[in-house]
């Protein structure tokens, strides 16, 4: 299938710029951060945008699992993975040595296949161990959750007990906003307050639902049951039209994924619970999806299985 994005050319003038993808991709276009971006050219003239982000992050103090940059095209910025977990609104935080290069993975994995059916999104490609390119969008201010299973703060609230299968599946709605909590919210919440249109509402659902049809198959495929997950949109212009497109990441940080026969649980609950494990759980993942590490040996130059 036709790739949906022309895929641009790296170049040598991309600026890092220190951004927080949990709450704004619009900082990058601020008069703040272009200041910012200027005195932190001046410092960093040389070295990869992998290099030049351990001195960002000193300024990204508010930046919890990812980092944003300027990209090396106008509309471009780089995503960039840290190994931070957070976890309770960033209560609970640890360093988790390789989490950052998994999801950066498995993010591409799903974001790549995503664009191949037609989904659009925000990711053009990955760069490296820890890095993609992603088209700049206005993110929605919501976090859109679609669970299938009862876990986590729906069992909570309601009283269902965790693993009970949901009649059907069900759509939520958070307003992201770090001192507020991230509030649930309804339709009339969103429109009123001008967070997104009726329309942009729509295709947000239609949009849910592909991805959760997409991930379910996915992961089912592997022998993992697709719980819930959490999603973000951006609005993403091209020439005057403006269209709604998957952003943010889908990794085991925003999903859950519980194994088929032993309900064991292969993401981030093992952290927001202390349940350990949560780096063998996500190279699960990775394996079973048929993702290489970068440094395991290729596919082709090792002997071959050939019955599994
Ligand atoms: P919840 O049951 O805690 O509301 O979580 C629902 C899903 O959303 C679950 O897959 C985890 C994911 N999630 C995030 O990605 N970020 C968050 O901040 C929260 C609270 C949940």
């Amino acid at each position: 299938p036709a790739a949906p994005f022309q895929q641009p050319r790296r170049t040598s003038t991309g600026w890092p710029i220190p951004d927080e993808t949990d709450s704004v991709h619009r900082m990058s276009s601020h008069p703040l951060a272009r200041l910012l971006a200027i005195t932190l050219v001046t410092v960093t003239l040389s070295g990869s945008a992998l290099a030049q982000s351990a001195q960002v992050q000193v300024l990204s103090e508010n930046g919890k699992a990812k980092v944003l940059y300027e990209g090396p095209e106008p509309g471009t910025l780089i995503q960039h993975f840290k190994d931070d977990a957070t976890a309770f609104n960033a209560k609970k935080h640890e360093v988790i040595d390789g989490k950052g290069v998994l999801n950066n993975r498995i993010s591409e994995y799903v974001f790549q296949h995503l664009n191949e059916i037609g989904v659009p999104t925000h990711f053009i490609r990955r760069l490296n161990m820890r890095e993609q390119l992603i088209r700049e969008v206005e993110i929605v201010p919501l976090e859109v959750v679609v669970r299938n299973t009862a876990a986590g703060s729906l069992s909570q609230r309601l009283g269902i007990e965790e693993g009970t299968q949901l009649p059907r599946s069900i759509i939520e709605f958070y307003y992201k906003n770090d001192a507020l909590n991230d509030p649930m919210v309804s339709e009339e919440h969103i429109t009123a307050f001008g967070w997104a249109s009726p329309q942009e509402i729509d295709d947000i659902m239609a949009l849910a639902i592909r991805v959760n049809d997409f991930l379910s198959g996915l992961f089912l495929g592997v022998g993992i049951r697709l719980v819930d997950f959490k999603m973000e949109c951006g609005r993403l212009w091209e020439n005057d039209l403006m269209r709604i497109v998957v952003a943010d990441e889908i990794s085991p940080d925003s999903c859950r994924l519980w194994d088929i026969k032993s309900n064991e649980k292969l993401d981030k609950d093992r952290f927001r619970r202390d349940l350990g494990g949560l780096l063998e759980a996500y190279t699960e993942v990775a394996k079973r999806l048929g993702i290489l590490m970068e440094n395991e040996r290729p596919a082709g130059s090792g002997p071959v299985l050939v019955k599994g």
